[in-house]
């Protein structure tokens, strides 16, 4: 299993980190993606990727400490992110629900990290929280579509989706999908061909069904990878092998 997405660097993981990657090796996670938000949790994720083989680090600013990126610390990411097992530039991208960064500087540090990505030839992993039309209007503004990536957590509708596949771009599918009201990610898993989909935790948030509001962490990658089986109407098997194969390729592991 290829968890795609997660935040080992969390205080949340301060008392037992070790214990918890040693047992999502044990539960059979073979891959997992740590992604930084800020240059410190970029550094961290680095740190974790040096010290387990299976953790690779993504680096990069996210959208709610767009307001605090400078040129200096663009600089040093782009410095992390020529270490050996740094994979994409992540997570970048826009949040218009929190609106922590002004918007106008969001869109600008995300265009800049995608220069970044492009000049370094890593894929992005981007975090959209309620700014879809913006976030594919960068993605195709600034040329994303030549270094492809991945929009994780995905949360938009088919037809997004559609725009987004036509971008090259794969989408991240979490423990959403699990919830009650998840019609409309049960429609683009639905939608979407077994090619373009990866699996992701976000751990230690996005906690799937039926642990919802515990500690989320990548063992739990499974109860996703379930309801992703059982609404494709495939065997769990099929769906396992095609997420960690689509990642593997996407991340160049
Ligand atoms: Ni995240």
């Amino acid at each position: 299993m290829f968890d795609s997405h997660a935040h080992y660097d969390d205080e949340k993981f301060d008392a037992d980190r070790d214990q918890v990657l040693l047992e999502c090796v044990n539960s059979g996670v073979t891959h997992i993606v740590n992604a930084g938000c800020d240059l410190e949790s970029s550094k961290k994720s680095l740190e974790l990727s040096e010290k387990y083989p299976f953790v690779y680090a993504a680096v990069g600013v996210h959208p709610h400490e767009a307001s605090g990126c400078s040129e200096n610390t663009l600089d040093e990411i782009k410095a992390l992110a020529g270490k050996e097992k740094v994979v994409a530039i992540g997570e970048i991208g826009l949040d218009y629900h929190y609106d922590f960064s002004p918007r106008d500087v969001q869109k600008e540090v995300f265009a800049k990290q995608i220069a970044l990505a492009r000049e370094l030839n890593l894929p992005i992993i981007v975090h959209d929280r309620e700014s879809h039309r913006d976030v594919l209007d960068i993605l195709k503004s600034e040329r994303a579509y030549e270094t492809g990536g991945v929009l994780h957590c995905f949360s938009g509708s088919v037809e997004m989706a559609r725009e987004a596949f036509e971008l090259g771009f794969k989408i991240g599918i979490g423990g959403a999908v699990t919830f009650k009201n998840a019609r409309k990610s049960i429609e683009v898993v639905q939608f979407a061909p077994l090619d373009m989909l990866l699996v992701e935790t976000d751990c230690p948030y996005m906690t799937p069904e039926p642990y919802r509001g515990r500690r989320n962490w990548s063992g739990y990658i499974k109860l996703i990878l379930q309801k992703m089986a059982e609404i494709k109407g495939i065997d769990y098997s099929e769906i396992e092998e095609a997420t960690t194969n689509n990642a593997k390729r996407l991340f160049r592991v």
